[in-house]
């Protein structure tokens, strides 16, 4: 695992994000962090390496510029609600798969709430076995580890809508976009897909509660240079489609306090109500994936649990907890 933090380069990069809109001399650089003005200026350098955009201006000294959006823990921290700063978190530039990551940790016994984001993974992993495209500086990745009390699997599933609530909430607390769910947890934006969510979890065999979960977010915040790969081209999409400032760090930071909020609450009422009113599905014609085989139905409603109300062909109807639909237009 690559880490993005460095001591001198990550104590430089706090005093410039808290010093934004502001420059800072070398002087005062040099005396903050209690080290030589040749050392302000290698940290400089690395951190411009490593693509953040500094202005440097003779007799002013050094400032963060708009246009950054590198995610760093430094960046998602500061957008941390308070009760949430104590999550043990960990920014990377690049890991095979922050799910895999956070998996291997909960079997070393790795506390509830232990996070990894990364900016890029080089095997990301997605629903039903398939790979998830997950491109350098484009997107966020993150899982989180939950060590829910007295889950059984079926109840699993509110981990993923919960989090497909707190996704589109997150999108829009930073853009001007509608995001939408398909049942049960992709999210939508002007019918493209724009996250995926992926929760994976191992059961206790003596009490068959959960375990653990690790719950796995991919967003593509922007859309990849040369655009995304041909079997994801007509169905993938991005929030933005220009670059803003800080974006990843917030849309990381939100996510993580509007899920944190809705899986400590004690009332699953608040967030079933959100993610209803957020889903494509009802009353459309759909396609059910189980395995490889397809059937017919229409999606009725959504109950309290955020099961799919189906109807078949024969008028029989079926509550689904988990699975896979393609919606027919
Ligand atoms: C899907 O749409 O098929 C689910 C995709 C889930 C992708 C995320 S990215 C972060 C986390 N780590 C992974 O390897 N997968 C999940």
């Amino acid at each position: 695992m690559e880490a993005i933090n460095l001591a001198t380069k990550d104590r430089l990069l706090t005093l410039l994000i808290a010093n934004k809109g502001k420059y800072s001399s070398g002087e005062e650089i040099a005396s903050e962090l209690n080290i030589s003005r040749t050392a302000v200026w290698k940290a400089v350098k690395s951190l411009k390496d490593a693509g953040y955009k500094i202005d440097a201006v003779q007799n002013k000294g050094y400032s963060l510029i708009d246009e950054n959006d590198i995610l760093s823990y430094q960046g998602v921290k500061k957008y941390l609600s308070k009760q949430y700063t104590s999550i043990d978190l960990n920014v990377v530039a690049s890991i095979d798969s922050t799910n895999k990551k956070v998996r291997e940790m909960a079997i070393e016994g790795a506390k509830e709430g232990y996070t990894v984001i990364a900016a890029s993974q080089t095997m990301g992993r997605g629903r039903r076995g398939r790979s998830f495209y997950s491109p350098k500086d484009t997107g966020v990745y993150l899982s989180i580890l939950l060590r829910p009390k007295n889950y059984t699997p079926e109840q699993a599933t509110r981990i993923t809508t919960m989090a497909a609530v707190a996704v589109c909430e997150a999108i829009e607390s930073i853009s001007p976009e509608k995001a939408m769910i398909k049942w049960v947890n992709d999210i939508f934006i002007d019918n493209k897909k724009v996250c995926g969510i992926l929760t994976e979890g191992a059961i206790d065999l003596e009490t068959h509660y959960l375990d653990y979960a690790v719950l796995g977010i991919g967003i593509n915040v922007y859309y990849p240079e040369g655009g995304f790969p041909e079997e994801i081209e007509n169905t993938a999409g991005a929030v933005f489609k220009h670059v803003e400032d800080d974006c990843k760090n917030k849309i990381a930071a939100a996510i993580l306090n509007n899920f944190m909020k809705y899986y400590l609450s004690d009332s699953v009422t608040e967030y079933t109500s959100r993610y209803k009113e957020r889903n494509l599905a009802i009353g459309k014609d759909i396609t059910i994936l189980v395995g490889n085989s397809k059937t017919k139905a229409k999606a009725v409603d959504i109950d309290d649990d955020c099961h799919l109300i189906v109807r078949y062909d024969n008028g029989e109807t079926e509550a689904l907890s988990s699975g896979e639909i393609s919606i027919r237009l």
